[in-house]
């Protein structure tokens, strides 16, 4: 589908990515519908992209009821909105296990589930689901980040072959290391010589590739790591061994520090 003209849902929109995003799709001629939790922010959008906006709190089950019916109509879902569910397993409580699930898989499943069907009576639509490299190999110290977005890429291709034939499209954005903007940007981790970054805006681009020629799916990451993933696909003990020996131990210690006030 071509975006311009078509409504889109993006959520977190208020973050580094979001706002590229929102700002891509705009400049394509979308009519925009924002969500996040900042109204602040929300009401800063509005502003600059004339969009309509709606707060919302995905880990709350009767909050996405709420932004599904305020939403109205929606051509395209970008299900965008993510925790950085990093740390060990033991550091979780219960509940946080709970939030990161709702945020980074139960939202975007329900939401999927709650706007095709509308998309399949009028014979075109398209989903977009952000999932990260993160969704194609394991680290140390992301179980749960990693749980949520490796379950988000066998949904979007189930469900790519499921609406297939019914003229919806469905998609998933993998991005590696974000400079500039966004939960990776946001640490201040200093990356190993030779692992590179992408930046907000080609995540963007490649969101509207996606839309725009129904990719299955797509990598926004340098070669060394599309590579590192492809690898794992293949034989992950094997990556998450020569991993330790890179010290990538060390580097999710940092994650786990840096990201603990967001789970
Ligand atoms: N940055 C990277 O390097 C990177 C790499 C791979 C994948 N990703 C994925 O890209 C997506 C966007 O990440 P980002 O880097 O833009 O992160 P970010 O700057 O931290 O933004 C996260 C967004 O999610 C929203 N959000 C968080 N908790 C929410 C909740 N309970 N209810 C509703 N919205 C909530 C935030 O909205 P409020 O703050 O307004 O609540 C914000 O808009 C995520 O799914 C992330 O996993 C990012």
């Amino acid at each position: 589908v071509k975006p311009a003209g078509q409504r889109v849902l993006l959520t977190g929109a208020t973050g580094g990515l979001g706002a590229a995003i929102a700002r891509r799709l705009t400049a394509e001629g979308a009519e925009l519908v924002l969500s996040g939790r900042r109204a602040d922010m929300l009401a800063a959008l509005a502003e600059e992209t004339g969009a309509t906006v709606i707060a919302a709190d995905l880990s709350d089950p009767s909050d996405v009821d709420r932004l599904i019916a305020a939403a109205g109509e929606i051509d395209i879902l970008v299900a965008n909105a993510g925790i950085p569910a990093t740390g060990r397993l033991a550091a979780y409580t219960a509940d946080q296990i709970d939030r990161a699930l709702d945020v980074n898989l139960r939202a975007p499943i329900v939401l999927a589930h709650a706007l095709a069907p509308a998309m399949v009576a009028r014979g075109r639509g398209h989903i977009v689901f952000m999932s990260s490299i993160a969704g194609k190999s394991a680290t140390p110290r992301s179980s749960i980040y990693n749980a949520t977005k490796f379950a988000l890429r066998g949904f979007s291709l189930a469900l790519r072959a499921e609406l297939r034939s019914q003229g919806v499209g469905v998609s998933a954005i993998f991005p590696g290391f974000i400079r500039d903007a966004g939960m990776f940007a946001e640490t201040g981790i200093k990356l190993p010589p030779g692992v590179g970054t992408k930046s907000p805006e080609h995540v963007a681009r490649a969101v509207v590739r996606a839309i725009r020629h129904n990719r299955a799916e797509v990598d926004v990451a340098p070669v060394g790591i599309r590579f590192s993933a492809l690898l794992s696909g293949l034989t992950p003990e094997l990556v998450l061994q020569s991993g330790r020996l890179l010290g990538t131990d060390r580097i999710a210690g940092k994650f786990e520090d840096r990201q603990a006030h967001k789970r």
